[in-house]
């Protein structure tokens, strides 16, 4: 039985976990930072890394606590390392890097990106690896369309040339005047809403592109379209632009993710990062593809670091052993 403390601290989130075998998740502690940033309309980054230091000892002690295990009881440690704000990364490798070399505990840095397929898997009780599969990650930083060869080997395939689509839905969300991040909040308005009241563009784009996304030109539609209602009505129809502005990205990112999974004939497909979380995307992407769609929890979408304890076992698993010149990687891609 491998145990392992995971530590998340790239964005806007303080989070540790401790996840035996890369499965059964012990604790998992999210100290999240929404409201500092709710008054900005986004991330402030500075202001991210402070409160990450004034949080991070009691989130760990917590997931500690919580897991009912000693330090002795533990056989690594895993941080994220990257991609994220700089500052806020800092905090949690500087952080695990202490515990590490405090316990003599074996040090794994770890790719945020990989962690959130990674969280796929987390207490999904019958579940068997086959390879290759296909990841969508849809994040509020990233969209991108991975093909996972094994554990540790992507392919990348495609992904935003612009915005990210969390990226897309804070953004839009931000402009009709709901509370951030937008993403839940456009979900939950689009609830009440009419997805054909307003037909916005969807960037397919060509080979060699067939693999990428778009989202500046349905964003500036959006406005445009807010941007004629408000000389028309004291109120938006924000329902209706919510419900519109989501099918968009939606079909999108549904149909290019069947097309991959058909064009490599993958045996599973999965859906991760925040915007994995979204209902209709879960539905239209299980809907679009043929064969099986892992979706994590609805909990482990967003960031947590369940997900970075539950890679750090196959990172582990695969001989990974980081040294203490193991340093952030703000840009770290994942293929
Ligand atoms: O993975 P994540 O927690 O952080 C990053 O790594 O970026 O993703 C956050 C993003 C935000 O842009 C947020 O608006 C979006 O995920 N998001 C959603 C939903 N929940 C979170 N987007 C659409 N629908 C949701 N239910
Ligand atoms: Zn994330």
């Amino acid at each position: 039985m491998i145990r392992i403390l995971g530590i998340e601290t790239s964005c806007d989130e303080t989070a540790a976990s401790v996840v035996v075998d890369g499965r059964e998740i012990l604790s998992n502690i999210v100290a999240s930072q929404i409201d500092l940033h709710a008054r900005y309309g986004g991330i402030f980054p500075e202001v991210a890394s402070r409160a990450h230091i004034e949080t991070i000892f009691p989130v760990i002690q917590d997931a500690m606590s919580t897991a009912h295990l000693g330090w002795d009881d533990l056989d690594a440690i895993a941080v994220t390392r990257g991609p994220g704000l700089a500052g806020s990364l800092l905090v949690g490798v500087n952080t695990a890097k202490g515990l590490a070399l405090g316990r003599a505990l074996p040090l794994l840095g770890i790719n945020h990106l990989e962690a959130h397929i990674y969280a796929a898997w987390l207490s999904e009780t019958d579940f068997t690896l086959e390879f290759p599969m296909l990841a969508l990650i849809v994040s509020g930083g990233h969209t991108e369309l991975v093909l996972m060869t094994d554990h540790g080997s992507y392919q990348y395939l495609g992904g935003t040339i612009d915005d990210a689509a969390g990226e897309a839905f804070d953004k839009v969300g931000r402009l009709l005047g709901l509370p951030y991040p937008g993403g839940p909040s456009i979900e939950e308005a689009a609830q009440r809403g009419d997805p054909a009241a307003y037909r916005f563009p969807r960037a397919w784009l060509d080979a060699p592109h067939q693999h990428d996304f778009s989202f500046s030109g349905l964003k500036t539609a959006v406005i445009r379209q807010v941007q004629r209602l408000e000389k028309e009505t004291d109120t938006l129809p924000v329902p209706d632009l919510a419900a519109s502005f989501q099918a968009a990205v939606v079909e999108v990112l549904a149909t290019k993710t069947a097309r991959a999974a058909a064009a490599f004939g993958v045996t599973s497909t999965i859906l991760a990062g925040g915007v994995s979380a979204n209902l209709a995307l879960r539905k239209a992407v299980t809907s679009a593809v043929n064969g099986p769609v892992h979706t994590p929890p609805i909990a482990l979408c967003t960031d947590n670091a369940a997900m970075v304890a539950a890679c750090g076992y196959w990172r582990l698993q695969s001989g990974q052993r980081d040294g203490w010149d193991m340093d952030v990687a703000p840009g770290l891609p994942l293929a």
